[in-house]
């Protein structure tokens, strides 16, 4: 059977890495891997290609960046001709960005089956580009695998096919537990004079916090007051790099003493930064998920998760971007109160295994 799988964007590398892995133990799947290249730059993909161990990409769609539209369009309209050239039996696609959108249409109406692993996520904000991609590539999905009972919920609630849905684990956190002690070998504490726990680290891109001039403003309120406690790390997405240039943002920005704005990380860096860190503030998906396994204190700065089971079980706590909410989570976690979790089921780096187990069963 031969497989294509899709990677695209940063969060998508760490979720095929060990699927690619594991098809080496099932010599009966032929995989092929391809990037799309709507992220591009070296330190939002080849680096974590080389710190992964991933192989080259057999095909690189080279699409960029665009509007929505255009990124999706770019795509399927690229994908198509190597689909007809490969003939693959199946298409795997992770996570919710454009490109396994865009790429799982193109798939399914040319005949080849469809897997989505990370299946069933929902936020249920319907403003957020990727709940619509998780709604519409799950309604297409053949084969759809989840990380944890939310997501299993979400689809019987949707009415699709029990015999397609399969509780798996968690891709991300294979590589997680694969990579952690390499991480551990990181000198990024060393060369950014940090001490363990004696920093906080921040990450931010999601549109709804720096699109909206506002509600970075007010983020910018909560790093004021923590950055009197705690340096400030934060390796800034190129998107967030363009939003904190602008006029009123840049000037508070640089007059923060504390807050150390830096390029994107490597992969084996920031799990090393997050690791020692005292707490990290967050609107990423994947790392409320890694905070947990690695069981930091999260803060995420959303309105809605649709990974609730970080919130249940994991050390992750929901508060949205209104400073007062966002500072009384911090002190929760400052005085021991939040904060603490355990590892949600599954989450033991063997999903990839499995996926890999079902797919060469071949009953879909
Ligand atoms: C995308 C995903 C998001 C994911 C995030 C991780 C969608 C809808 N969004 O958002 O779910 O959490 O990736 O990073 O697919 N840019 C660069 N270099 C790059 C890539 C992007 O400079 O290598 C800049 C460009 O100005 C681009 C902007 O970042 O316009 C946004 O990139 P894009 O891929 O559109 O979305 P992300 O915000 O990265």
């Amino acid at each position: 059977m031969k497989i294509v799988n899709v990677v695209g964007a940063r969060p998508n590398f760490m979720k095929v890495a060990p699927i690619m892995e594991a098809y080496r133990r099932a010599p009966e799947l032929r995989p092929m891997l391809v990037h799309t290249g709507q992220h591009y730059d070296e330190r939002m993909s080849d680096l974590f290609f080389r710190e992964l161990g991933m192989p080259k990409p057999d095909v690189n769609l080279e699409v960029g960046s665009g509007s929505h539209a255009k990124q999706t369009a770019d795509i399927m309209v690229r994908f198509e001709p190597v689909m007809l050239e490969h003939k693959p039996d199946a298409v795997l696609v992770v996570g919710d960005v454009n490109s396994t959108i865009a790429c799982g249409m193109v798939a399914v109406k040319l005949g080849i089956k469809l897997i989505h692993v990370e299946a069933g996520l929902r936020s249920g904000d319907r403003s957020m580009p990727e709940e619509i991609n998780r709604l519409l590539t799950d309604s297409i999905s053949d084969l759809l695998f989840c990380t944890e009972r939310s997501g299993m919920e979400n689809l019987a609630r949707e009415g699709v096919s029990p015999q397609r849905c399969h509780m798996v684990g968690n891709c991300m956190v294979d590589t997680l537990l694969k990579n952690i002690a390499r991480a551990r070998q990181s000198d990024v504490l060393k060369r950014l004079e940090l001490d363990e726990r004696s920093y906080v680290v921040v990450t931010l891109h999601r549109p709804s916090n720096v699109d909206d001039p506002a509600a970075l403003a007010r983020l910018l309120d909560v790093f004021e007051v923590v950055q009197k406690d705690f340096r400030i790390v934060f390796p800034v997405h190129p998107r967030t790099r363009q939003r904190l240039g602008q006029d009123g943002l840049k000037q508070r920005v640089d007059a923060m003493g504390n807050l150390m704005l830096l390029e994107p990380a490597g992969y084996l860096d920031f799990v090393r930064l997050c690791e020692a860190s005292r707490l990290v503030l967050t609107d990423s998906g994947g790392i409320q998920e890694e905070t947990t396994i690695m069981r930091v204190p999260c803060i995420t700065l959303r309105d809605n998760t649709e990974r609730p089971v970080t919130c249940e079980i994991g050390t992750n706590q929901l508060v949205g971007n209104d400073p007062q909410r966002v500072l009384g989570a911090y002190r929760k976690v400052l005085s021991g109160e939040a904060g603490h979790g355990s590892v949600p089921p599954l989450w033991d780096g063997r999903a990839a295994e499995r996926i890999v187990e079902i797919v060469r069963r071949g009953r879909f």
